[in-house]
Order: C-alpha cells, then structure tokens, then sequence
C-alpha cells in the first residue's frame, strides 16, 4: 500500500514539473516571438518575423505612455499656475504707467501672430480630442456616433494644416531675427525673467523666455509639421514603421508644444500686467518696455 502511495506521488510530482517546465518554456518561446525572434512565416508585411508586433508595441506607446504622461504634464501645468497665480500673483508694473505708448508690433506682424495662434488652438483641440477623445467620450456615446465626430476632427485638422503651414513658416522666418542668444539673456534666466524678484530685466527686443518659446516652435514645430505632413502625404513610399514612428513623433512633440504654447499664453495674459496690449493693440506702455525690455526701450 506504502508503495503504490510513493509511486502515485512520484507520478504526480513528476506530472506537475513537467507541465511547469512546459508552461515556463512556452512563455519563454512566446517571449522570444514577442520580442521578434526570427523564423519562417508566411506574413509578409514583415518578413522572417514569426509575429508582427509592432502594431501593439506603437499602440503601447501612443495610447498608454505618451498619452498619460501627456494628460500628467499638461494638467500639471495648470495646476502650477493656479499655485504661481495665488503665491507669486502676477508680475506687475514696478512704476505707474507714464501714457506714453511705444510701438511694438505692426498691423502685418499682429495678423500673423493670432492667424497662427487661432489655427494652433484649432490644430492643438482636434488633436487632443484624437488622442483623448476614447478615454473622455466613448463611455458616453455609442461607437457609431464617436466614429463620426473622430472622423470630422481628422477632417478639421487636416483642413487647417493646409492653413497653419503658411502661418508657422512665416512667423519662423519673420521673427528669427529677434531670436539670435546674447549676452544679456544669461541674467534673464537666473532670475527666471523677474518671477521671484523684482528688480528689471536685461531684455533687449525678445527676452530669453521669448527665445525659447521660438526656437521650440522652430525644433518642435518643424518635427510636429513635418511629422503631420509625412502621415498625410502617401507620396514618399511611407513603409508601416514609418508611419508608426511619425505618429508617434506627432503625438509626443505636439504634447510638448502645447505644454510650451500654454506657459507662453499664461505668460502673457494672467501672468503680467501689461502684456496682452502688447500684441492686440500693437503697442505698450514705457513703462512696461522699460521693466521686460530695458535694452529695447
Ligand atoms: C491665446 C493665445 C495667445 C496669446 C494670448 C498670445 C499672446 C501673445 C502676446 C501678448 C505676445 C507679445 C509679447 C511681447 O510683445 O513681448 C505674443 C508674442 C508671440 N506669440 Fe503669442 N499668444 C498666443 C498664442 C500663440 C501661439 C499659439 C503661438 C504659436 C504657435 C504664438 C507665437 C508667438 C510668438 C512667436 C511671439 C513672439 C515671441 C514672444 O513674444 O514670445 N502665440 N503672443
Ligand atoms: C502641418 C500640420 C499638421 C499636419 C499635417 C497634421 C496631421 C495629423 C495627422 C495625419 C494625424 C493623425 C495621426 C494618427 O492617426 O496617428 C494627426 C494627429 C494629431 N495631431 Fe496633427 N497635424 C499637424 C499639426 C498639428 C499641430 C500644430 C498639433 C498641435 C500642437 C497637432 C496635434 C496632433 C495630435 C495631438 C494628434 C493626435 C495624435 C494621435 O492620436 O496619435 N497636429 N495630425
């Protein structure tokens, strides 16, 4: 009886090791094919790859990494602000107003500032609402109906790109001139443009926050634009992982370049006192010029 007990537990034992061990070798085999292992298949979009895991791996990438950290940075953002605006306040003019206005945009320079800012908003909320519009409607609306707004936001924002295009490579050309680094700009950032003290800023006609807000529409922009028009235009022999790169290019830069555009525009309106006339009426106030531009004024 003892023995048919042993031999019964022996069997059992050796049954359970060996379904283990199959188990552990077939989740090594299936990660080796995950991780592209190569081998004979019949699919040919990717050839020698027993699965073609890319359309997952770009999914992962898009929809769980970038679009997470994006939401954490952009409502970060906002968050930061509303603590800057209740601890800081806004930066204020150190002087009264003396009256006498100052020249700072003409009509031409203006008309191109918000024709491109309007379409940026345009291009930034179609855009959110591709990458987002899952998470935020689709527990609310049936498939159907959330197919037919995705696809008039596809629509919307590839109509303004056409739009937007001429807008961004105007403004990088026209405002390049400004945007060259100089000495003066080093004393800007380590008193992080006069938010935690108050004393002038060595500024001449761009001051260094306003020159990296360019050179990030220049760099960021130029792979958001070249990214966009890659996807849309099928006329270079875009492979799969091309495309997969481009969207995933698209879609982080374009995080960072609304991250940017809202400091810029938080900048500007909430943020100091004086600012906004600036580039609704074309001019502004001595004193403020001599506060933010003091080797402009
Ligand atoms: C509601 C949105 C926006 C507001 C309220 C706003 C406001 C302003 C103001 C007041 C200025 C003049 C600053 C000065 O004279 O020193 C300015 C300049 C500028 N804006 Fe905007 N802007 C907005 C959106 C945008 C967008 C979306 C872009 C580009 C994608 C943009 C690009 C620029 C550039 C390149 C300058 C010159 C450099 C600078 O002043 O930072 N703006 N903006
Ligand atoms: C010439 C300009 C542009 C073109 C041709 C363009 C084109 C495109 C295309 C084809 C898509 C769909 C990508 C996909 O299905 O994976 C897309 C998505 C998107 N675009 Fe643009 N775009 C342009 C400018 C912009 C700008 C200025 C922004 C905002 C800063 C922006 C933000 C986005 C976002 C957030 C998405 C969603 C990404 C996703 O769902 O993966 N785009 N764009």
């Amino acid at each position: 009886m003892n023995t048919i007990r042993i031999l019964l537990s022996l069997f059992v034992l050796f049954s359970l090791s060996t379904a283990i061990a199959e188990e552990s070798s077939q989740s090594t085999l299936w990660q080796k094919v995950r991780e592209g292992q190569t081998g004979y298949t019949a699919v040919t979009s990717a050839p020698n790859m027993l699965i073609d895991n890319r359309g997952q791996n770009w999914r992962q990438l898009r929809s769980a990494t970038i679009a997470t950290y994006g939401a954490w940075l952009l409502s970060g953002l906002l968050l930061a602000f509303a603590i800057l605006l209740f601890t800081r306040g806004r930066i204020r003019l150190e002087k009264p107003r003396t009256g006498k206005k100052i020249t700072r945009w003409h009509e031409s320079e203006r008309l191109l500032h918000w024709y491109t800012a309007i379409l940026f908003i345009i291009m930034a909320l179609t855009g959110l609402l591709l990458l987002y519009g899952k998470a935020i409607f689709l527990p609310y609306v049936d498939k159907a109906q959330f197919a037919f707004y995705l696809k008039y936001c596809m629509i919307i924002h590839n109509y303004a790109a056409t739009f937007f295009l001429f807008g961004f490579i105007i403004l990088v050309f026209v405002w390049l001139v400004h945007s060259f680094p100089r000495s003066e700009d080093k004393q800007w950032f380590m008193k992080l443009g006069g938010l935690f003290s108050h004393e002038p800023m060595q500024a001449g006609f761009f001051s260094a926050g306003q020159k990296i807000w360019y050179w990030i529409i220049f760099w960021v922009g130029s792979t958001v634009v070249g990214s966009g028009l890659y996807m849309n235009l099928l006329i270079f022999g875009q492979t799969t992982s091309g495309l997969q790169l481009a969207s995933i290019l698209h879609a982080g830069f374009s995080i960072i370049w609304i991250a940017a555009a809202l400091i810029h525009i938080y900048a500007h309106t909430l943020g100091r006192e004086g600012s906004l006339e600036s580039m609704t009426t074309g001019k502004v106030d001595e004193t403020w010029a001599k506060q933010h531009h003091s080797l402009w004024s």
